[in-house]
Formats: structure tokens, C-alpha cells, sequence
């Protein structure tokens, strides 16, 4: 019968590994953020990322498609029945220049293997958590600002991000502000998180580096709170490399130490990935 045949057509994905996209939004001419069908399968700490992508275009000689795949974090939480990335747009970039142009009902490449460092389990237990972001490196913190476990471990949470424009710092002041009003995540959130955004090429009422706003001490000033220490302190970094440098020269000189999964310490680094 037809129906029958209707809902098999369905169910078989036209891409290995197929997500469906449910959702996308466009935040300024360089960045956006699109939401995917979760696979039943898929299990991830909050945090974590993923390779997703598209089929290359086929060869032009042997007609044979291969996936191009990119490391992206999860910028969901791992309770959330869907899957949302944060993305920018290069428009030569081989993944986003085309990426960008995705629509609902269309299907990405998600290859269902989460890893990273920035999870809660690569940190050793300690007072107040330190979310280092510059750009997209915010996506990973959009999920861990979310996760109860973060919240249950730590008294107080401080999100830093640092981008050159206000319009780039649109999707971390909205989530935010999601959940300081939202009924259950800000009953999971406590009061506890607090929000540092900086632009460095723009007038805003923070401005600098979020490296030189830790070094001067103007961050503690500003929020009233002692200078890091490897007793109460911990850090999750990600950003561009010369920001992840900088950034743990700072951290180390503060007496905080890198950890691993393996081996949790004071502070866990990641690159924001960028095509
Ligand atoms: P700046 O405007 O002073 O370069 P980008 O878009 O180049 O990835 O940078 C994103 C943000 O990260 C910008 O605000 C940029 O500041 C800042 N940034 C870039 N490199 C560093 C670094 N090494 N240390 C601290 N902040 C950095």
C-alpha cells in the first residue's frame, strides 16, 4: 500500500550518519546556530564535541562523493532532546560557506562520537568554575551553563567571553538571559551564574581582552571577588590558540595547573574549532 511505502521512504536517511536540521538563526553576516534531530544513540557529556558536516561535492572525474566533517561543539546540554551547534560563516571556508545555507528539513553529517576535555570530570572539585570564551569559542559553555551537574559542583559560575563586536555576543547574552528567566533552567541555575562579556573592537560598556582584563585584576574588581587561586578556582578555555596561550600563561601564573580526563587538575583547555 502507499502509506507504507510513504513512511519507509521516510525513515531511510540519504547520508550516512543523517541528522535532521530542525531549526536555524542567523546572528549577524559571520556567525549562526542551527539545532539537529539527536540520535536516539547519541549520549555526551555536556561540553563535549562532535565531527559534523556535509558530502563534498562530487568528483568531477570519478563522480564519487566524500563527507567533508569539521569538529564542533555540542552547544547543547546532554539532557536536551536536540542537538545545537554554533557556527561561523567563511565564505570561502570549504564546510560553513556552505553550511550556512542549510534549512530546516535538510540533512547534515553527525557522526555519533562525542570527546573533549572541557567536561566537569577533567576538573578537580573546587569552589567557583571560570568559562574563558573568545567568538564561537562560547558553544561548549552554552551547553556546560546549562548542565545541573555544573551547578550541584560549583557555588558560583563566571562566564567570560570576549568578541570584537557587540552583534557577536548576541547568542551568549540571550541564552543567558534564557536561563535566569526560564522556569526550570533557572531554578537548576540558582543565581549562581554570572556574565562577563568584553568587545575589543567596539564600544561597550566592558571593553578588552578577557587575558588583559584577568593580568590587570579589573575582573575581580568588577565582580568583588578575590584573584584566582588553585584552592578555590577552576577554568575551562576555548578560543583561538593564540588566545588558549595567553590565556594559560595567565592561568599558570596564578598557581592553576592543566588537567586532562585523565588526570583532572585546576584548569582544561580546547581550540575553538574554525574552518
Ligand atoms: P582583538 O580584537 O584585540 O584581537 P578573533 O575574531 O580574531 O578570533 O578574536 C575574537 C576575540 O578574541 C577578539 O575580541 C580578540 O581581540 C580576542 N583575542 C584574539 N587573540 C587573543 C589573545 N591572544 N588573547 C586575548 N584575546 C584575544
Amino acid at each position: 500500500p502507499q502509506a507504507a511505502a510513504d513512511v519507509k521512504t521516510k525513515a531511510v536517511p540519504t547520508l550516512p550518519d543523517a541528522a535532521k536540521v530542525t531549526e536555524v538563526k542567523h546572528w549577524n553576516d559571520r556567525l549562526f546556530s542551527f539545532k539537529v534531530e539527536r540520535p536516539q544513540t547519541l549520549r555526551f557529556r555536556s561540553g563535549e564535541f562532535v565531527m559534523i558536516g556535509l558530502m563534498n561535492d562530487p568528483d568531477p572525474k570519478t563522480g564519487k562523493q566524500k563527507p567533508l566533517l569539521r569538529a564542533y561543539s555540542i552547544a547543547s546540554p546532554s539532557w536536551d532532546e536536540e542537538l545545537e551547534f554554533y557556527s561561523i560563516k567563511v565564505q570561502d571556508g570549504p564546510l560553513t560557506s556552505r553550511l550556512q545555507h542549510i534549512q530546516p528539513g535538510d540533512e547534515i553529517i553527525l557522526r555519533p562520537k562525542p570527546v573533549g576535555t572541557l567536561v566537569v570530570d577533567a576538573l578537580l572539585p573546587g569552589k567557583r568554575l571560570w568559562m574563558f570564551a573568545t567568538g564561537t569559542g562560547i558553544a561548549p559553555f552554552a551547553s556546560l551553563m546549562r548542565e545541573p551537574e555544573v551547578y550541584e559542583k560549583f557555588e558560583e559560575v563566571i562566564l567570560m567571553h570576549t568578541c570584537r563586536e557587540v552583534s557577536e555576543l548576541e547568542y551568549g547574552r540571550q541564552l543567558v538571559e534564557h536561563i535566569k528567566s526560564d522556569e526550570i533552567l533557572s531554578e537548576i541555575e540558582d543565581g549562581k551564574l554570572r556574565y562577563y562579556p568584553t568587545t575589543t573592537r567596539e564600544a561597550f560598556h566592558h571593553k578588552g581582552r578577557v587575558t588583559d582584563n584577568l593580568a590587570s585584576g579589573k575582573v575581580f574588581e568588577d565582580l568583588g571577588i578575590p584573584p584566582l587561586c588553585p584552592e578555590n578556582d577552576r577554568g575551562m578555555v576555548c578560543g583561538n590558540l593564540a588566545f588558549n596561550k595567553d590565556i594559560m600563561k595567565i592561568l599558570d601564573g596564578f598557581g592553576l595547573r592543566e588537567g586532562a580526563n585523565s588526570e583532572p587538575k585546576e584548569y582544561v583547555v580546547e581550540k575553538a574549532f574554525v574552518d
